[in-house]
């Protein structure tokens, strides 16, 4: 969900839904607004897409205050009773809510018992009217009380009729940020929104608030006492979050992976000693030397983009290292060992599994490291340290140029641990010229986009795809088949080639084509049997290979590297393949139906 505020002199409903627009991207389902005045409080809110918010907006809805939320639904329905902002029972208060009241049907009870009427079934209503009915003097005051009384995550922004100078913020778990502009403010969850007016941003601390008036803000925790907070530049420019001449933020985060690439690399490399430089990282070489193995964390594109990165630690610094969701994690009350490197792996550093599982290992005094691409995210804050993947700001809902990016982030810190331990001088140098030879080959791939489209469309009469690969090959596999599925609803699923005969194959036939990875590796001849096994259950073959595949009806080529590099390079034609298929079948590329960029609930 995502969380617009806007206190100053100009009109503040348009300004709310440029906000909005921006932040559709962690959430569709629903849109709303409420803007403030001396008169009171005005609001509206609709099902669907800001679009559909915008019409239904009247001509006069004039305010110099106002906040905004676009929902992806937890609790309720999406339509327009359950869309924010939520009102208390006099039309007095308004608020907007992420994260999720753990005991809202308890406190529903108790508020329900007194006499007042709910007027949607969210969670979140309840902090309107627990706000709307505190009796204290000052806003700030009956925010404090309310949240209080409850228990769980939140992001939230708060307009009072009574005290129309202002807006008060509250974070919990949940990400607030404060845009501080010339005799204006604004108030986000997501620096996105508020980049085209100020890149001046204050980011608030779990247990924090804020008070927030036109030329002034102060922050305060939730006990009151006060908080300094100076505002820090975002790194990015506003730029960075339009579409840049391309249809959809999938292609344009596709087409810009030489760069993001280049730019993780950037500054990291010693030649010298055929090393690299992690600044972040936070562990010298006898901690690094005393690290018997690695568990890496995290969900969705970010898990598969961790399964990539345990291979390569283990096949660069022989640690035993493997990945695992992070949901499942935190909940199997796994042995948490001090010998163990954990690392949580994230775009946008708040998916709250990941964060929790963060938060389990470090109350039981386990060493956690981040890989993510926001910096200053919750993720990135609570980890002892790590390494930025520096791709830019992701706006698609399904990662790509994050992935490779985190991927290549993995590389490099594969090698880092690699040459403290025991990968020589020369396989360093050797993985160092791989990694320079990336951005140039990426390049090459894309330029092959066109024979991509080609095959996209020949399969898309597909019923279901299956994805294999081995070793290497195998969360490329996972991952092509995860964003097949997210961005085209093609039904898809990835297994490790060796496994397709047990059971698998029994799903072959024409209607259910495999794309096979089939890098120069070892494993060739191996693979060569897979594709000689579906073959001969008259299954169609795609492969993704570096030299042309006989079984094959279709190869799509990928340049050579260095072989550990290889998940790095083979899953970005399946990335174009994807993205054209989506096309192909009329689907909302960027928005794909029931999915949100980050998920900051359970
Ligand atoms: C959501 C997104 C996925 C993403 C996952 C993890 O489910 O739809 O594309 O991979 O969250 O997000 P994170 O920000 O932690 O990488």
């Amino acid at each position: 969900c995502g969380i617009v505020g806007y206190i100053g002199k100009r009109d503040v409903a348009p300004l709310l839904l440029e906000g909005l627009q921006r932040l559709e991207y962690r959430g569709y389902d629903s849109a709303g607004i409420a803007v403030g005045g001396k008169s009171g409080l005005k609001t509206v809110k609709a099902k669907g897409r800001v679009r559909g918010l915008d019409d239904k907006l009247p001509k006069r809805f004039a305010g110099t205050s106002g906040i905004a939320h676009t929902r992806w639904a937890t609790h309720g329905a999406p339509n327009d009773e359950n869309a924010h902002p939520h009102l208390d029972a006099e039309g007095r208060v308004a608020i907007v809510h992420n994260g999720i009241i753990d005991n809202a049907s308890e406190l529903r009870a108790k508020l329900t018992a007194d006499g007042v009427e709910f007027a949607s079934e969210t969670d979140s209503e309840v902090l309107a009217h627990l706000i709307g009915r505190d009796p204290a003097d000052t806003l700030e005051e009956k925010v404090r009380h309310a949240l209080r009384l409850v228990e769980g995550t939140y992001g939230i922004a708060v307009l009072h009729a009574g005290f129309p100078d202002r807006i008060v913020v509250a974070r919990n778990g949940s990400p607030v940020v404060l845009g501080i502009g010339e005799k204006e403010m604004f108030v986000s969850s997501d620096v996105a929104a508020l980049v085209s007016h100020t890149r001046q941003v204050v980011t608030l601390d779990d247990g924090e608030m804020a008070t927030v008036k036109a030329d002034d803000y102060r922050t305060y925790t939730t006990e009151g006492s006060h908080t300094s907070a100076s505002p820090t530049t975002v790194e990015w420019e506003a730029e960075s979050y339009d579409m840049g001449g391309h249809d959809t933020y999938m292609h344009k985060e596709i087409s810009e992976q030489a760069d993001a690439v280049d730019r993780v690399l950037r500054g990291r490399i010693d030649d010298r000693f055929a090393t690299v430089h992690l600044g972040g990282l936070n562990l010298d070489a006898r901690e690094a030397r005393g690290v018997r193995r690695v568990k890496i964390l995290g969900c969705g594109s970010a898990y598969h983009a961790g399964q990539i990165g345990a291979q390569m630690i283990e096949e660069l610094a022989r640690i035993p290292a493997d990945a695992e969701p992070a949901s499942e994690f935190r909940y199997r009350n796994a042995v948490v060992d001090p010998e163990t490197l954990y690392i949580a792996v994230s775009q946008s550093g708040e998916t709250y599994d990941t964060l929790a599982a963060v938060q389990e290992l470090k109350r039981k005094g386990a060493r956690v490291l981040g890989v993510v691409n926001v910096v200053g995210s919750a993720i990135a804050r609570e980890t002892d340290g790590g390494v930025y993947v520096h791709a830019g700001p992701e706006v698609c809902v399904v990662s790509t140029k994050c992935f490779t990016n985190t991927a290549v982030a993995f590389a490099l810190l594969a090698l880092h641990l690699g040459r403290i331990r025991d990968l020589s001088v020369a396989d360093g140098k050797r993985i160092i010229a791989g990694l320079r030879k990336l951005p140039g080959q990426i390049e090459e791939i894309l330029a092959n986009e066109d024979r991509i489209a080609e095959l996209a469309a020949e399969y898309a009469d597909a019923k279901s795809m299956m994805f294999v690969g081995r070793v290497r090959g195998y969360p490329v596999a996972r991952e092509a088949s995860l964003k097949l599925k997210e961005v085209s609803y093609v039904h898809a699923e990835a297994y490790p080639a060796s496994e397709l005969k047990h059971g698998p194959l029994a799903l072959i036939e024409p209607a259910v084509p495999t794309v096979a990875i089939v890098p120069d590796d070892d494993l060739l001849e191996k693979n060569r049997a897979t594709l000689e096994e579906i073959k001969a259950r008259s299954g169609r073959i795609l492969a993704v290979a570096h030299q042309e595949q006989e079984k094959a009806d279709h190869t799509l080529l990928v340049p050579r590297n260095e072989v550990e590099l290889d998940p790095i390079l083979m899953g970005i034609p399946l990335q174009l393949l994807a993205y054209h298929s989506a096309l192909a079948l009329g689907r909302d590329i960027d928005k794909p139906r029931n999915l949100a960029k980050s998920v900051t609930v359970e």
